[in-house]
């Protein structure tokens, strides 16, 4: 079995630590990505982490995770609340799937309640920050372990 897992990032969250940080803090992809990485490496696996701002390549991408992950985190950012063709490849995609956002989307505008993925998600994570990727690579590790 495949020891990676993929983290996805879609629309705008390359702008992370500068965009709106009052709503989604300081800490940039990079400091995400460097923490995942030491978390799933302390745990055995790896991680690969990924961001577009189309939707395409985030499709292309959860389609490789078909051959080349075990789990998926994916924060699909605005496309969370819009895209039928990322649920759609997620449900061709036959490992775990972690949904999380960095703010709790229920707390904001009525627009952002909706998830097309969460129907897919064996869990999903929502207003922890960005600890809430590493809560879903512990998850993700640790049922993978069993
Ligand atoms: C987000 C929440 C979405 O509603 C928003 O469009 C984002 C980020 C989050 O991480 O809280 O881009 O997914």
């Amino acid at each position: 079995m495949s020891k990676t897992i993929f983290i996805l990032n879609g629309p705008n969250l390359n702008l992370l630590g500068k965009r709106q940080p009052e709503i989604y803090g300081a800490d940039t992809l990079d400091d995400v990505e460097t923490r995942c990485r030491a978390l799933a490496t302390s745990l055995g696996f790896q991680i690969e982490l990924f961001q577009s701002n189309h939707e395409g390549v985030i499709i292309d991408t959860i389609q490789r995770a078909r051959e080349e992950a075990a789990a998926i985190v994916i924060n699909p950012g605005a496309f969370t609340h819009t895209s039928v063709a990322i649920l759609d490849a997620l449900n061709a995609y036959d490992g775990l799937v972690f949904e999380c956002h960095i703010s709790n989307v229920h707390k904001r505008e009525s627009f952002r309640h909706h998830s097309f993925v969460s129907g897919r998600a064996d869990g999903v994570m929502a207003g922890f920050g960005v600890e809430g990727y590493e809560l879903c690579v512990r998850r993700a590790c640790s049922l993978l372990s069993k």
